[in-house]
């Protein structure tokens, strides 16, 4: 199958989230597969900062913005990981300076570039145009949350019957981004206005490009089963609930992978000490101590419970739960390492925790990949407790490397961690998000670190945990050929 996947962040090129890292897993497995795939994506300033060298554009794309034409040079690459597949496949980057070469992917210092909807407008009309170019014409055209959800809208508006033969799968993130821009701005779209109703772009006369995605592609996904029900509910489902239940037959879950050539303790650049789930008890030890020096906690004696946190700061993610309850979980008795970016009041309130109990707590307000790495393999416990969570794919890291997690239990955290009650236990779960729920089942942990070999049994099958880009792989696959017929 000849596949195009198009996302605005593909790892390690440009990163804001678990978007990015399915972007990198996913297309490997496909090409893996051997179907031929080309993944394309905005040239941001972080591509370039990763060091690859792009000597010559491919060639170039000239599209309307606002009916204005906007020219653009496309580079490519080997997509990473796909050398040595019969199949490489293929990195593609849009390229134009004054839309992307900019130090965010979608905006800086918490505020939204303001020209986000022609940046994207002319992302995936470069996509088309370049496929049309290129004479490449795809059997699935893979779209990933709003700022490529104009690909399959654009491709029910186009005229020539180029496209016929092709199918569109459009991927749900995270539904709580849409991308809503004021109905004064449609013309940017190039779009008829015949397609600003209800059943296509219009939300609360807003437009709103998540609305095109899901309407006009074959399939829809999203990245678990339990998200994909959650959705058709008021509670999740971001006021498109009723439109996605009315599309559940063609609504479908499938959970995100874990890409084990990055995420493996036993390979791990990053860490102090490599280990797998024969050597982890000497392994984290050794994490743990190399992690709290780095983070200055190593003036506390006692061998206390650490519990680790990466993520971004906002209420979606349960951060105001943790901001709340920070202090009366360590309560001296206990360790708490925070690595995250986001809403700065959040911060505030971390950093105000992390200076009363010094020894107890450490913040970094930064994006790192390493200490990222370093914080799954040095702590006990990884806390997850997010009030909506459509995959989470750091849950997924901490039980690879050890770190048991303890999740409230929705969406794919409801879906990949099991609760240590359970058979083949591996984490906790919480059912309700509160601080009261929260603290609670951190007590758990409290009494599960307390009891040295059940805690090793747990590790153990925690790090057991298996879900691979390759099943992934195989069950989009399956869908892209449903389509396909
Ligand atoms: P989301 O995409 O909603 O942020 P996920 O759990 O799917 O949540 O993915 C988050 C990804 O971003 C993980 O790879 C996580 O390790 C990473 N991440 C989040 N914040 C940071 C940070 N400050 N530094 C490094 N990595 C981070
Ligand atoms: C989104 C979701 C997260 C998911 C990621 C990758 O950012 O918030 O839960 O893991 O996309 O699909």
């Amino acid at each position: 199958m000849k596949i195009l996947y198009a996302a605005s962040e593909v790892a390690p090129f440009a990163k804001t989230g678990g978007l990015a890292d399915v972007g990198a897993g996913l297309p490997k497995e496909l090409a893996k597969l051997g179907h031929e795939v080309w993944v394309i994506m905005p040239r941001h300033r972080s591509v370039d900062d990763t060091g690859i060298v792009l000597e010559k554009p491919s060639g170039r794309v000239s599209v309307h913005v606002d009916s204005i034409p906007v020219e653009g040079q496309i580079y490519e690459t080997v997509f990473p990981g796909t050398e040595d597949t019969s199949t490489p496949a293929r990195m593609i980057f849009v390229d134009n300076p004054a839309y992307f070469d900019r130090a965010g992917v979608y905006g800086e210092s918490g505020m939204d570039y303001t020209d986000n909807l022609e940046r994207f407008v002319f992302f995936c009309r470069a996509a088309l145009q370049w496929l049309k170019k290129s004479d490449w014409i795809p059997d699935i055209i893979h779209a990933n949350d709003w700022h490529s959800a104009l690909i399959p809208t654009y491709l029910h508006a186009e005229t020539s019957d180029i496209f016929d033969n092709t199918r569109t799968v459009y991927t749900i993130h995270n539904l709580a981004y849409q991308g809503l821009f004021t109905k004064s701005r449609y013309s940017v779209l190039g779009l008829p206005w015949d397609l600003f109703h209800l059943d296509a772009l219009e939300f609360y006369d807003r437009i709103n490009l998540s609305k095109g995605g899901i309407i006009f592609s074959n399939a829809v996904t999203t990245v678990s089963k339990k998200h994909s029900q959650e959705i058709q509910t008021v509670e999740f489902g971001c006021g498109l609930d009723g439109l996605l239940k009315s599309i559940g037959h063609r609504l479908h879950g499938i959970l995100n992978g874990c890409d084990t050539d990055v995420w493996n303790p036993s390979t791990d650049p990053h860490i102090a000490q490599q280990f797998d789930s024969e050597s982890f008890l000497e392994g984290k030890a050794e994490n743990k101590k190399a992690l709290l020096k780095e983070m200055k906690l190593d003036a506390l004696d006692p061998d206390v419970p650490l519990f680790g946190v990466v993520s971004r700061l906002e209420a979606l993610k349960g951060m105001d739960i943790l901001a709340d309850t920070a202090e009366k979980l360590v309560d001296k008795r206990a360790q708490l390492v925070i690595l995250g970016t986001g809403d700065s009041n959040l911060e505030d309130a971390l950093q105000d925790s992390a200076k009363n109990l010094p020894q107890n707590i450490a913040v970094r307000f930064v994006y790192s990949e390493e200490l990222a790495h370093r914080i799954f393999a040095g702590s006990d416990f990884f806390l997850m407790p997010s009030r909506f969570e459509p995959c989470g794919l750091s849950q997924m890291y901490a039980l690879r490397y050890g770190s048991i997690p303890i999740v409230h239990a929705v969406g794919g955290l409801a879906d990949t961690v099991v609760d240590i009650t359970e058979p083949n236990g591996n984490g906790f779960q919480f059912s309700e998000p509160t601080d009261t729920a929260f603290l609670k089942t951190c007590e758990r942990a409290f009494a599960l670190y307390a009891e040295p070999r059940k805690h090793r049994d747990i590790i153990r099958q925690a790090m057991s945990f298996d879900a691979t880009w390759a099943r992934a792989a195989k069950t989009y696959t399956k869908l892209y050929g449903n389509l396909l017929g």
